[in-house]
C-alpha cells in the first residue's frame, strides 16, 4: 500500500529536485499496523481511541519504508518526551497524518544537507476567520486576501508553520506560537519566512531554513528542512 498513485505525495517518494536534497519519502493509506509495532513503540498506544492506534502505527509503518527507501533496515522508532520521534543516529525524519494517509519523510545526514526536517499534510478547507487570527499574523491576512482567493492558501499557510514546528520544535526545545512565525509570498510561490520571537532568531537564522510545498486537487504538502551549516 506504499504510495499508491492516488497517494498525495505521488511522485515525490525520492525528489531531490524538489525537496533541494536528498529526503527519501514513503505514503501509506492509514489503517490498523499495530503487529508490526516495537515494544517502545506499543508503549505510546496503550488505551488511545482505534483511530489514533491506526494513525500511529501507520505514520511508523511508513516511517520504516521511507528508512527501506533509503536503504537502510528496520529500526525501533520510539517517541520522545515533546511527541516527536526519536531517529537512529544519523538520521533525521518527520511524519504527519490525515484520517486516510500517514507520510513520512527521513534524511541519511550524511547524503543529505538537512539537519532536521518537518513534513505536514493537510487536507484543503476553508479556515473559519477566527483560525485564520489565530495562525497568520496581520501581514499574512493582509496577503490571503489580496492574492486572489487561491482555494489552498490558508491550508498551505497552517500546513508550513506545522512544518517549522516539527522542524524546529526538537532543538528549539520549547513551543513554538504561530505569530512567532511569518510567511510570506506563499501565493508566488517563493515563500520566505521571518521570525518574531528573539528567542528564534537567537536559535536559528531564517535563511537556513527550505520552504516546499506540493498542491494537489484534494492536499497540500509541505516539508521545511533546516540547512546543515
Ligand atoms: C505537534 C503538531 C505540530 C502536530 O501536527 P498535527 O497536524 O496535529 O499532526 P500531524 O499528523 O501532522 O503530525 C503528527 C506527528 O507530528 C510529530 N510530532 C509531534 N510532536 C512533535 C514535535 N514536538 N516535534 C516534531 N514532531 C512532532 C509526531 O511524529 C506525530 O505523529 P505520531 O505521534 O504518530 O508520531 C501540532 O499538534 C501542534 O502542536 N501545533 C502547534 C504548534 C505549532 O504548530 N506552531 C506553529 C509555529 S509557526
Amino acid at each position: 500500500m506504499t504510495d499508491s498513485f492516488n497517494s498525495p505525495i505521488n511522485g515525490l517518494t525520492f525528489a531531490p529536485e524538489w525537496a533541494g536534497t536528498n529526503i527519501f519519502m514513503a505514503c501509506q493509506v492509514v489503517r490498523d499496523c499495530s503487529d508490526s509495532l516495537y515494544p517502545a513503540e506499543l508503549g505510546c498506544i496503550g488505551g488511545v481511541a482505534d483511530k489514533r492506534r491506526n494513525t500511529f502505527s501507520t505514520g511508523r509503518s511508513a516511517a520504516r519504508a521511507a528508512l527501506a527507501e533509503a536503504g537502510l533496515g528496520a529500526a525501533e522508532l520510539p517517541r520522545a518526551t515533546d511527541g516527536s520521534v526519536i531517529w537512529p543516529a544519523g538520521i533525521t525524519g518527520s511524519v504527519t497524518h490525515t484520517d486516510e494517509w500517514a507520510v513520512a519523510a527521513v534524511a541519511v545526514q550524511a547524503m543529505s544537507d538537512a539537519r532536521s526536517l518537518g513534513i505536514d499534510l493537510e487536507r484543503i478547507k476553508p479556515l473559519e476567520a477566527g483560525v485564520l487570527k489565530l495562525i497568520a499574523t496581520e501581514n499574512e491576512l493582509a496577503e490571503l486576501l489580496d492574492t486572489g482567493k487561491k482555494r489552498w492558501h490558508a491550508t498551505a499557510l497552517f500546513g508550513l508553520k506545522e512544518s517549522l514546528y516539527k522542524c524546529l520544535r526538537p532543538s528549539f526545545g520549547r513551543f513554538i506560537e504561530f505569530h512567532d512565525v511569518e510567511i510570506i509570498g506563499l501565493a508566488s510561490g517563493r515563500p520566505h519566512i521571518r521570525f518574531n520571537s528573539e528567542r528564534l532568531r537567537g536559535h536559528c537564522d531564517p535563511t537556513e531554513l527550505e520552504l516546499r510545498m506540493a498542491v494537489t486537487a484534494e492536499h497540500v504538502f509541505s516539508m521545511v528542512w533546516q540547512r546543515d551549516t
